[in-house]
């Protein structure tokens, strides 16, 4: 049978309210379909721009009820909304991503031994579920990095550990939540694959990127990646068939790690990914526009990049520009912005803080070296990475 299709000017749900879910109400927007948006905070991105903003918990029963009756779909932008609220959702409206994938990507055990059983390669690891699990000085694992199993995020609750008393004085900081102790790697590249996957099991998936973290946070994206075609289609690969494997459908962010030649899947994530905001401006269709589709059973759209991309993210940093000021300073936009090839999306954030993302912009080209040096200038004038 052929799943039918949600068609505008249909009302659909987006849990969380960030910078995902206001490119979402965006793209939805253009397709001609209404938004609410769920999140607690009444300045949230996205629920600004919504055309109903529910400023509720994400386990508030009457908001997930008018939630569920008002919208004809619903998808999220965040893996830590409750599993038991999706699970609420699926009773009577459509939830894409389904709630079990989301359990799998909010929980770091579930998610490597997931994609450890689905055959895919991932790091060395130890399930640390109390004191005893630490293992000895001498485990190939150290260094290591203890990462906490639920609630992680750019880089917070994660700690760098080189043996046991350390992985022990970490593990007591993250109060002894259940975490995860990864070998530390010698990494090569980071490279991610985003895709879009329906109902049918269909798959339109972007080009491979190569991304570079700054503190533990995306600062810098490319598209397409600068390695051997092999090891991009090798993760294309790997992308595809662990979003089969989950029977996923919606989009799909996998981040994965270069060693020599042996790529090692990293983490997913349940919705669209801070390192496909480069297809915003560089495909045909964007990330987000590929979620609209999906979860509404439209047909896919190309995901074709039709120029070479490089995006860069903005952080809250980029508004205290030398250490001793501590009133926020407005970044330097027109000189940004004087770079004709450059595309600027701001979030529309309240209030800029460190570490926190407020924009990124896209330098697009038809070379990719020239879009990466004009990437670098912008990126300076706007104090990123001092
Ligand atoms: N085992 C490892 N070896 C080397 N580097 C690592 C390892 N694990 C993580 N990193 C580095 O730290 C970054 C963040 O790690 P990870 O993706 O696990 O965290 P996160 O908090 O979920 O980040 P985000 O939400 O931004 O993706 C990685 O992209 C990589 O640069
Ligand atoms: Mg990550």
């Amino acid at each position: 049978m052929k799943p039918s299709v949600i068609s505008a000017p249909a009302m659909l749900g987006m849990l969380g309210g960030g910078q995902l879910g206001r490119f979402f109400v965006i793209a939805a927007h253009e397709l001609g379909y209404k938004v609410t948006v769920l999140d607690p905070d009444k300045n949230s991105p996205a629920g600004k721009i919504a055309d109903v903003h529910l400023c509720a918990n994400y386990d508030d029963a009457g908001a997930l009820e008018q939630m569920a009756k008002t919208c004809q779909a619903v998808t999220t932008e965040f893996e830590n909304v409750p599993a038991q609220t999706l699970e609420k959702l699926a009773e009577s409206v459509t939830v894409r991503p389904s709630a079990e994938c989301v359990a799998v990507a909010q929980n770091r055990v579930l998610e490597k031994n997931f994609i450890k059983n689905a055959g895919l390669p991932v790091a060395p690891f130890a399930v640390i579920n109390d004191v005893s699990d630490l293992p000895v000085d001498d485990s190939a694992l150290y260094p290591a990095i203890l990462k906490v199993a639920r609630f992680g995020y750019d880089g917070k609750g994660q700690a760098r550990v080189k043996n046991q008393a350390e992985a022990l004085q970490a593990f007591k900081e993250f109060k002894q939540e259940v975490c995860v102790l990864e070998q530390m790697l010698a990494l090569d590249l980071e490279v991610s694959v985003v895709l879009a996957r329906d109902a049918a099991g269909k798959i339109a998936s972007f080009s491979t990127a190569e991304n570079s973290h700054l503190n533990g946070i995306l600062d810098i994206s490319i598209a397409p990646a600068r390695c051997s075609e092999v090891i991009k289609a090798n993760a294309q690969e790997l992308a595809k068939k662990l979003a089969a494997q989950l029977n996923y459908v919606g989009v799909l962010g996998v981040e994965f790690f270069l060693v020599g030649n042996q790529l090692l899947v990293n983490e997913i994530a349940p919705r669209p990914h801070n390192s496909g905001h480069y297809t915003i401006d560089a495909c045909i269709t964007n990330q987000f526009e590929q979620q609209v589709r999906v979860m509404t059973g439209l047909p896919l759209g190309n995901s074709a990049l039709h120029s070479d991309a490089v995006m860069v993210n903005i952080l809250g940093d980029s508004w205290f520009p030398t250490s001793e000021k501590n009133s926020a300073l407005e970044p330097a936009w027109n000189k940004a912005l004087s770079h004709a090839n450059l595309k600027l999306h701001l979030y529309g954030k309240h209030e800029p803080r460190k570490a926190r993302k407020m924009g990124h912009f896209t330098v697009i080209d038809k070379d990719l070296k020239t879009a990466l040096n004009t990437a670098l200038v912008a990126r300076s004038e706007l104090h990123i990475g001092e």
